[in-house]
């Protein structure tokens, strides 16, 4: 901390720009430090973004993380290196005492998931996971509705990610890796977003998966259907498909016994149809259109909550055994698609 702010670095500049607008707009933050291997000269898109934010001046850059982990000045470190750096990085930050804010997917392995969890007890720091649904305004409006009943009992919910992962590799093509399933790497988007709207435990998945969009990626599948079996009862279904041709969406329905919602992370708008609203005796209710703002990276709000949780003592939600919970749900379903079998989804983190 200094001069009551804390001091914030990101790791990472791709998506980490977005985390570095958050810190930089932030009237709690100062972010001193920025941390990436790509060496000088820096191809010009990313020279361009360091001098919008003047980081070349007011900001050290590093590039070994390991270099970074132990500088004292440092209190949080927003995480947003490709994902199979995340369980490293995070484990060697918490350990040298800082928070952490990590990019989803919090890891692309369960018994790394665990490990995450296991050094955030042991060291007492703050860690969130950076799930962006929890923060784009239709979900929130949509998860607020199902929680107060507006659409009666939830008892069914497809959610998705639709992403055409043909032209986004990666800074050296790092998503076009055999260990990246796009399930557990862009999907879990849509899963975390089920888990966190339908607000329970999942006790089981079963998937089916197919490869047609990306047919030369060394990946087993890049689409998905895959069902879930929550403990009170409710089905949910994830569409995730990289493979597809289709703008970017996360399209999403929630049904109830008393009425049916109908949002994405992209629309102005979303749409409810619910019998108490209509008052109507038969059973097509009309949808309403409901006006929403479009924020879908909102990057700036989950920087927020990370304040409020170290410096006003606000609730976690998006702690580590939320971001492990979905790295096991979308593990059971990738499981379930190469078994043909249900599996059961590990939620004791
Ligand atoms: N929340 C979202 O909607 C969202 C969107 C995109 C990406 N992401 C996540 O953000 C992370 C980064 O994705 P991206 O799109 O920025 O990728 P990117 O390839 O565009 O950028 C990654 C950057 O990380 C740097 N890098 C590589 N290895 C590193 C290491 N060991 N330590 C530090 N930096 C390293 C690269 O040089 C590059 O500049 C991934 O985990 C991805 O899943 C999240």
């Amino acid at each position: 901390m200094k001069n009551g702010k804390l001091q914030a670095a990101v790791i990472g500049l791709g998506e980490g720009f977005r985390h570095v607008k958050a810190f930089k707009t932030n009237a709690d933050y100062d972010l001193v430090a920025v941390c990436d291997p790509l060496p000088e000269p820096l191809p010009p898109h990313m020279a361009a973004r360091l001098a919008e934010w003047d980081l070349a001046n007011t900001t050290k850059r590093y590039y070994d993380y390991k270099e970074m982990v132990n500088d004292p000045e440092i209190d949080v470190v927003s995480v947003t290196s490709p994902d199979y750096f995340h369980a490293e990085q995070s484990i060697a930050l918490l350990e040298a005492g800082k928070n952490v804010l990590c990019e989803k997917p919090m890891t692309l392995d369960l018994g790394e998931a665990a490990a995450i969890a296991e050094a955030v007890r042991r060291t007492g720091k703050n860690f969130m996971i950076a799930h962006p649904t929890r923060y784009t305004p239709a979900f929130i409006l949509a998860k607020k509705m199902i929680a107060r009943g507006d659409i009666g009992e939830l008892f069914m919910a497809e959610t998705e990610y639709a992403h055409n992962y043909r032209h986004v590799g990666g800074v050296g093509g790092w998503r076009k890796d055999a260990r990246r399933d796009p399930l557990l790497g862009g999907g879990c988007h849509a899963v975390d977003f089920l888990r966190w709207a339908v607000d329970d435990l999942i006790d089981e998945s079963f998937a089916y998966g197919t490869k047609k969009g990306l047919a030369d990626w060394p990946i087993d599948f890049d689409s998905y259907f895959a069902l879930y079996k929550f403990k009170n009862g409710v089905i949910g279904k994830v569409m995730c498909s990289t493979g597809l041709s289709r703008p970017y969406t996360m399209r999403s329905v929630f049904y109830g016994t008393k009425g049916t919602i109908i949002c994405d992370n992209l629309s102005g708008k979303m749409q409810l149809s619910s019998v108490p609203f209509f008052d109507s005796p038969n059973d097509s209710t009309p949808f309403i259109d409901i006006p929403v703002e479009v924020n879908n990276h909102n990057v700036e709000s989950q920087v927020k909550l990370m304040a409020d949780i170290i410096l006003r003592g606000a609730k976690n939600t998006a702690d580590v055994v939320e971001g492990a919970r979905t790295v096991a749900a979308c593990a059971a379903a990738i499981e379930s698609a190469h078994t043909g079998k249900p599996v059961k989804v590990r939620n004791d983190f």
